[in-house]
């Protein structure tokens, strides 16, 4: 009883030492900067791990993550501690100017490549997937890669299989064309149609290491991650994403995100969309 006490005790604080030390563990393997005084967030993300791993406290788990041959614990603290929050049809003004400054004046017959860059668990790709299915069918060569640092998130991508609540985000139309309704085993959740999935591929790349050769992209879109990293990790990882662009392609972040100060060889086309100069190929 009395040690059962202590590791509750135990697993709800964290010294300033541990937390130190896993802020400046998560900066180093993701970039993501937690801040100066997020203890109840580290504390309730990562507390179940403690459990599995029937440690008394962070004290004892930040030895678990210092161990270069324990990539499982590496990667458990990273999804945990990434934020994930996504959901269909995510500030959609930007599908508009996808629709008007990429699918009305590029060249059927040369392929085309869009990249969610930090993709979570699939929604944003897929909803890209639905807008290029609309217009051009499946008789062309389109292709969406979505990527995330998080495996968990990735996985889940790779299912396309949703709870049902987070249909709402979706038209009526769309759901029609591209979403399933699970029966069975598979009741309350809904299914992206094969043909989508076909066109979408999910892997884990860490945006803050160097990139593995995934080829040139005519569309990237980074929304909704910036605002995780310190400017230092904001820039590097925005130049890492232009190296993979085309010249004249066009890269979407977040609408309450800013490229400020970057001096970036990019021009704005409506907000927080941006096309890659044609002379910085
Ligand atoms: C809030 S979600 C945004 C999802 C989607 N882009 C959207 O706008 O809805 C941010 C994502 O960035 C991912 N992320 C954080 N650090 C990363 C890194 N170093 N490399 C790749 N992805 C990262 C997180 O795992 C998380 O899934």
């Amino acid at each position: 009883m009395s040690s059962q006490l202590s590791s509750t005790i135990n697993s709800d604080q964290i010294s300033a030492e541990a937390y130190r030390w896993i802020r400046d563990y998560i900066h180093q393997e993701a970039g993501i900067d937690i801040g100066l005084s997020r203890q109840m967030l580290v504390i309730a993300r990562l507390r179940k791990r403690l459990a599995s791993c029937k440690l008394n406290s962070f004290d004892e788990y930040i030895h678990l993550l210092a161990d270069p041959v324990n990539t499982f614990e590496r990667q458990a603290a990273i999804d945990l501690l990434s934020t994930n929050e996504t959901y269909f049809f995510r500030e959609s003004q930007h599908l508009d100017v996808l629709r008007e400054k990429v699918l009305k004046t590029h060249p059927r017959k040369q392929p085309l490549r869009l990249w969610s860059a930090a993709s979570s668990s699939g929604e944003e790709a897929y909803t890209i997937a639905m807008v290029l299915s609309e217009h051009y069918g499946y008789s062309f060569d389109w292709k969406i890669f979505g990527s995330d640092v998080s495996e968990r998130v990735v996985k889940q991508a790779q299912t396309g299989l949703y709870p049902l609540q987070r249909i709402d985000a979706i038209s009526e139309e769309y759901r029609k064309l591209y979403c399933l309704k699970g029966i069975g085993k598979y009741n309350g959740y809904f299914l992206i149609d094969n043909r989508l999935r076909d066109r979408c591929r999910f892997e884990v790349v860490n945006l803050v290491k160097p990139l593995p050769d995934l080829g040139q992209f005519e569309v990237i879109f980074f929304r909704n991650a910036l605002i995780y990293f310190d400017d230092e990790t904001k820039e590097l990882i925005i130049r890492a994403l232009l190296a993979k662009l085309s010249a004249g392609g066009l890269l979407f972040i977040g609408h309450s995100e800013s490229l400020k100060r970057m001096d970036l060889p990019l021009e704005t086309i409506a907000p927080a969309a941006y096309r890659k100069l044609e002379s910085e190929a």
